[in-house]
């Protein structure tokens, strides 16, 4: 059963103030990686959507777009969001490591280190494999995360004030780094915001460049380019740790594989 998830993830509105800003930078190198990499289609899916923002800067750059999380207050506070599209945009509730979309897509994305909330390799892998039947031939799956060097990092605090629509949210995130063995990085939240003060913890999966390279072998996919998060050209395993892979199916999933996959997921899910 999963964890209870964290405090933000279920305050929409509080996580939109202290995160929305900047989301166009990112909206921007989506749109530029799928026209360079991608297959020339403008449909897009965001697992994990949270508040939509993203979602929102590429209905405005005329993609077409559908979003699941799998926070209730995340999905409504981003359909009342993306409600002024109309069947331009979607948003449903769904988990990570079983949503499976019915329409095809051209690009789906997964920012920000969210994929590394599923915390073993099997659920890593069923959320690989969904996107993979999830997107249209010659689609792209951009994966952002931070990866970690093992013994080299130490407890870190960022800090910082956000301001819309006359709110203000001061934020401050610890972050402790995982051990090889353990492999759970543990952040620590504090939102204070009108008097109130959230505070949420939680671990999220580590990955040094090798064992993410070893769970993509046994993935649908291949690493067909990789970006560092300002957009430079970077590679897996090379000094750059902050990265966004742009990952292709290996070969286009045919029917029979979609169907074999299905079952296997149903069996996993059944044990
Ligand atoms: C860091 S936020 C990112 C939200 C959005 N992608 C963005 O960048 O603004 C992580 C999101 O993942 C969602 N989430 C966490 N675990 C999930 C899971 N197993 N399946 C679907 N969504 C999940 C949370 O509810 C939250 O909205």
């Amino acid at each position: 059963m999963r964890a209870a998830l964290p405090a933000l993830y279920r305050d929409a509105a509080l996580y939109g103030l202290v995160h929305d800003e900047g989301a166009d930078d990112e909206v921007w190198l989506l749109d530029l990686l799928a026209r360079k990499h991608g297959n020339g289609g403008k449909t897009a899916l965001e697992p994990a959507c949270g508040t939509g923002r993203y979602l929102a800067g590429l209905l405005r750059r005329g993609w077409r777009v559908m979003g699941y999380d799998l926070s209730r207050e995340m999905v409504e506070f981003a359909r009342r969001r993306l409600s002024r599209w109309g069947k331009r945009a979607a948003v449903a509730r769904g988990d990570m490591a079983s949503f499976r979309p019915k329409e095809r897509y051209d690009l789906a994305f997964n920012l920000l280190s969210t994929f590394r909330h599923l915390m073993t390799d099997r659920e890593a892998l069923r959320h690989l494999r969904v996107t993979a039947e999830a997107l249209n031939p010659g689609g792209v799956f951009v994966l952002g995360l931070d990866l970690a060097a093992y013994g080299e990092e130490v407890a870190d605090e960022e800090v910082w004030t956000a301001r819309s629509g006359g709110r203000t949210a001061k934020h401050v995130m610890m972050t402790i780094p995982a051990e090889p063995r353990r492999r759970r990085e543990k952040i620590i939240n504090f939102v204070e915001s009108g008097g109130k003060m959230l505070e949420s913890a939680y671990d999220l999966r580590s990955y040094d460049a090798a064992e993410l390279s070893a769970l993509l072998a046994r993935s649908p996919f291949r690493v067909a380019a990789c970006y560092g998060y300002d957009g430079r050209p970077a590679e897996l395993g090379a000094q750059e740790r902050a990265l966004w892979l742009v990952l292709k199916a290996r070969q286009p999933l045919a029917a029979a594989q979609r169907r074999a996959s299905r079952a296997r997921t149903r069996r996993e899910k059944a044990r």
